[in-house]
Order: structure tokens, then sequence, then C-alpha cells
């Protein structure tokens, strides 16, 4: 069974990690969505909360797709894959700005565990520009993250920026 993995901080998950997700599905028998738990980016969503999201997105927007799951994680992406026992390390690059970083990674991962190969699917042209972060921002504001999340994660972005406020 080929299984991939396609880790991610998804703080929160956007329409270009869907994106993903569904394209990448179609190429392992099972796709694991791996949450970092420490991303070390100081997230704003804990790990439980951004894999609820991506589960609440698995079940509304890819109720066709059937052979992916998520877990969170810790520590290195390659103990992961060999505990989950994955050959494929799925990720996505929307600009060649990715790519030198994404590279370095890929490299490395492949030389500590020399069974696992990094697969890079180009982001679709629509989220190039699209990242957590910008979402992050624009809903810090209260602007309209509408077109950049998944319909279902909406108002929980929204809730958890307003959750912030009041503390
Ligand atoms: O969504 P992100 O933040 O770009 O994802 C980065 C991620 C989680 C793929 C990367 O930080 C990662 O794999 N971290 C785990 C630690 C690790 O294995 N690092 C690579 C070897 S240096």
């Amino acid at each position: 069974m080929k299984i991939g993995i396609y880790p991610g901080s998804f703080d929160p998950i956007t329409l270009g990690h869907l994106d993903i997700i569904e394209r990448a599905s179609k190429l392992v028998d099972k796709l694991i969505i791996g949450v970092l738990i420490n991303t070390g980016k100081n997230p704003v969503f804990s790990a439980d909360e951004r894999v609820r999201l991506i589960k609440k997105v698995l079940e509304e927007d890819l109720v066709h797709v059937k052979n992916v799951c998520v877990e969170k994680f810790e520590g290195l992406l390659v103990d992961f894959a060999q505990e989950k026992e994955a050959g494929i390390i799925v990720r996505g690059l929307r600009a060649v700005t990715d790519f030198e970083y994404e590279l370095q990674i890929a490299q490395t991962n492949h030389k500590l565990f020399p069974n696992i190969d990094t697969v890079f699917l180009t982001t679709n042209l629509e989220y190039s520009y699209l990242s957590s972060s910008v979402v992050r921002e624009i809903a810090s504001f209260g602007g309209k993250i509408h077109e950049f999340v998944p319909g279902c994660v909406v108002s929980d972005v929204y809730d958890k920026y307003k959750e912030m406020r009041s503390v």
C-alpha cells in the first residue's frame, strides 16, 4: 500500500491546502495529513484545533475523498513517516521562492530516511498567492476570508480572533 504524508502547520487550513489534499489523495492509496504540534511559529490555533478544522473540511468539503485522514505529530517528520510506514512526503510549491527551502528540507529528510521521497505539487495558480499567514492577517482585522479558506471553517477562524480579543 502506498502511503503518503502531507505535513504542515495548517494554521489554519486554506483553499490552497485543500486543493493539494484533493490532488495528492489521487497519487497514493492513503494520505495522512500530518499537523505539526510545535511549529516554532507560535500558532494561533492549537494542534487539536487545527486537526479539528481539517477533520471538518474532510467531512464537509471532501466527502468524495475516502483515503485521507488527519493526525498531529511532534518531532521529526521522518520519524512520523517511518512510524506510519509512509514512503512519500507531499509538499505544495506556490512559487520559485518556496523552492530553495523545500529542496533543502526534502534532501535532508531523504538523507535522514532514504526510504522516503518528497513529491512536490505545484499549487493551483488560483491559490499561488495564498498562505495561512495571509489568512491570519486578514482575519485579525476582521477582513473577508471567504475566498481563502474552506467555507465550513470561516466562522471558526473569526471566532478564534474574537476569543483572542476578549482575553
Ligand atoms: O506548513 P509549514 O509550516 O510550511 O510546514 C513545515 C513542516 C511541518 C513540513 C516542517 O517544519 C517539518 O517537517 N517540521 C518537523 C521537523 C522536521 O522534521 N524538520 C525537517 C528536518 S530539518
